[in-house]
């Protein structure tokens, strides 16, 4: 439902968007195996060996959604998210003790994968002989560690790889994962680092078929994603520490917009960015601070994301320790 700007719609009024979004979506095709592997994975991390403690876990999401504009998809919007801030953040936060659930889209970049070339197959492997093919020495140690991390982060069960394209399938394993890891309470926590679509054309009014040239210029009209980020904080995981990200190109509204979300939508932190300079620093907005964090060059840091996830780690365990005192259960 359209608003003339400056009027809030009410709770009730979203909540009737959001159903008819979901309502409508094309279903998602594997939603059975995404619920097995997302309870199988809070499953395993809700108890840690002898604690009786939850582990830590984290959704981060990573790169952008797409909009398709038929059916039988041909075309779609996309957007420039590359997935390397949602890349980088998994790593620190894997570091850090959490277990990730990382929700991506298809073909962006990968933890652990970032010093590897655009096109690894091709500029990392070289054919020896006929039956042989080795890894280029010059890519070795990028390919050895890249394998190996990975491996390891699945199998000890703390990384969970989900893969989403469009808009539909990422606002339904989103909400997935929401009340799956509702069960944690603030161990909980959301990162919601991709970049999703505003805009989208309601399935039910999509062509079926590829849109054709022959009839001149094509006018269609995209309707507003309802933003789900309210409900996901206040019905999907109430008690889940949530930090959502706001981009701007234009830096002189970034932090007013990124206050304004962190109002609107109840979240404990927003992290405030521009597109040009968002791999050098971020600003991030709570209810009384804003803090510049910047990649620290002269530690031999060359990512923000560092010094990023040790400083969202600390808050979320002040988080965590403040609602366990609330709640009784020290
Ligand atoms: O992937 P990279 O190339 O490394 O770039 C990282 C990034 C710039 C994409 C990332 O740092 C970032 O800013 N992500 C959020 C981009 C975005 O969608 O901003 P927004 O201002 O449109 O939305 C703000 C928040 O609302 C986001 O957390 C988004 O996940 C959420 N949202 C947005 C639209 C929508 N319909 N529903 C939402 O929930």
């Amino acid at each position: 439902m359209a608003l003339p700007s400056g009027l809030e719609i009410t709770k009730e009024v979203l909540d009737a968007e959001i159903k008819a979004f979901f309502d409508l979506a094309p279903p998602l095709k594997n939603s059975d195996d995404v619920s097995q592997k997302l309870e199988a994975f809070v499953k395993t991390n809700s108890l840690l060996s002898g604690t009786g403690g939850a582990r830590r876990v984290v959704c981060v999401t990573s790169g952008g959604t797409t909009v398709p504009l038929e059916q039988r998809c041909v075309r779609y919007i996309d957007n420039f998210s590359s997935g390397h801030r949602g890349a980088a953040s998994t790593e620190y936060f894997l570091k850090a003790g959490y277990a990730v659930i990382f929700l991506h889209r298809r073909g962006t970049c990968q933890p652990y994968c970032r010093s590897l070339p655009d096109d690894p197959l091709l500029e990392c492997l070289e054919i020896v002989d006929e039956s042989n093919i080795q890894v280029h020495q010059f890519h070795s140690q990028a390919v050895r560690s890249a394998i190996t991390k990975t491996h390891a982060a699945v199998a000890e069960g703390l990384l969970l790889k989900l893969p989403f394209t469009t808009i539909f399938e990422y606002l339904q394993m989103l909400q997935m994962v929401a009340f799956t890891i509702k069960s944690i309470g603030p161990h909980a926590v959301f990162y919601l680092a991709a970049a999703v679509s505003d805009f989208y054309v309601p399935w039910k009014s999509m062509a079926e078929h590829k849109i054709q040239s022959g009839s001149g210029p094509l006018d269609m009209r995209l309707v507003q994603v309802p933003k789900m980020l309210l409900v996901l904080r206040k019905d999907w995981a109430p008690m889940a520490f949530c930090i959502s990200f706001k981009l701007e190109t234009d830096s002189k509204i970034l932090l007013e917009k990124a206050d304004m979300a962190l109002r609107k939508y109840k979240m404990h932190m927003v992290v405030a960015n521009e597109l040009s300079s968002r791999k050098e620093e971020v600003v991030v907005v709570t209810s009384n601070e804003k803090i510049l964090v910047r990649q620290n060059k002269s530690l031999g840091v060359d990512d923000v994301e560092s010094a990023l996830i040790e400083l969202l780690v600390e808050r979320h365990a002040v988080y965590v320790e403040n609602s366990d005192h609330l709640t009784g259960q020290q």
